[in-house]
């Protein structure tokens, strides 16, 4: 029996068609449901996406579907198997149109940069040799340049809209984010043969 960490969110209803079309009946909607055992005997554990790298690594779970974006700001040592393809996104720096950034504008000396994303924000800045102070947020981000607590945000940009309704605009893209299959390395030694097929599944078996 497999256990997989499911991604709450965004990327759930691609993550359990993926599945479906793997052979699993994962349900449409995990409601309050934290973990559930599905018929042909596949645990599912329901999780914050931030989450899913903690229960592969420690194996809680033995293999896991998560975003990329999340990928880059963990530590967890997880084995990246495959690129589903699907929650495309991009991580971008953005700010006030009326800023003109994008346009080339000089930054301010001091620059304020808001993000989910520190690990990625730190490094794209530093590449650049730009001193910046980092304000690392929840949610929200791109409210913290309209009320001035920042001068830049990095985040991700899946259809834009946000950024639009608020009059912002991408300055620069950092990179592009999909979903992957992750798996515990020594999982992959002990049920190679139960993890093997379902990736091969999956990767058979794209829908529609
Ligand atoms: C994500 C991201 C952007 C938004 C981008 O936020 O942080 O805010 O989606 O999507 P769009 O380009 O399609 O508008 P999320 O929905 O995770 O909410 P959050 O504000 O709680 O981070």
């Amino acid at each position: 029996m497999l256990t997989i960490g499911m991604p709450k969110g965004a990327l759930y209803d691609d993550a359990a068609a993926r599945l479906r079309a793997a052979g699993i009946e994962v349900p449409d909607d995990a409601g309050r449901k934290l973990a559930v055992v599905t018929p042909d005997g596949t645990q599912l554990l329901f999780l914050r996406p931030t989450d899913v790298p903690a229960y592969v690594e420690f194996g809680a779970a033995d293999c896991g579907i998560v975003g990329k974006d999340v990928l880059w700001e963990t530590e967890r040592s997880v084995s990246e198997l495959a690129d589903l393809g699907f929650g495309y996104c991009r991580l971008c720096v953005a700010a006030r149109r009326i800023d003109r950034y994008h346009e080339g504008a000089p930054f301010p000396t001091f620059l304020r940069v808001a993000t989910k994303f520190e690990r990625s924000a730190n490094a794209y800045f530093a590449e650049r040799d730009l001193p910046v102070e980092l304000i690392p947020l929840h949610g929200s981000v791109e409210l913290s340049p309209l009320v001035g607590l920042a001068d830049l945000i990095v985040d991700l940009v899946a259809t834009g809209n946000t950024l639009r309704e608020h009059d912002m605009v991408i300055v620069d893209e950092i990179a592009e984010s999909t979903a992957r299959f992750v798996v515990n390395p020594v999982r992959f030694r002990t049920k190679y043969d139960e993890l093997t097929d379902l990736l091969e599944r999956l990767e058979r078996n794209v829908p529609a």
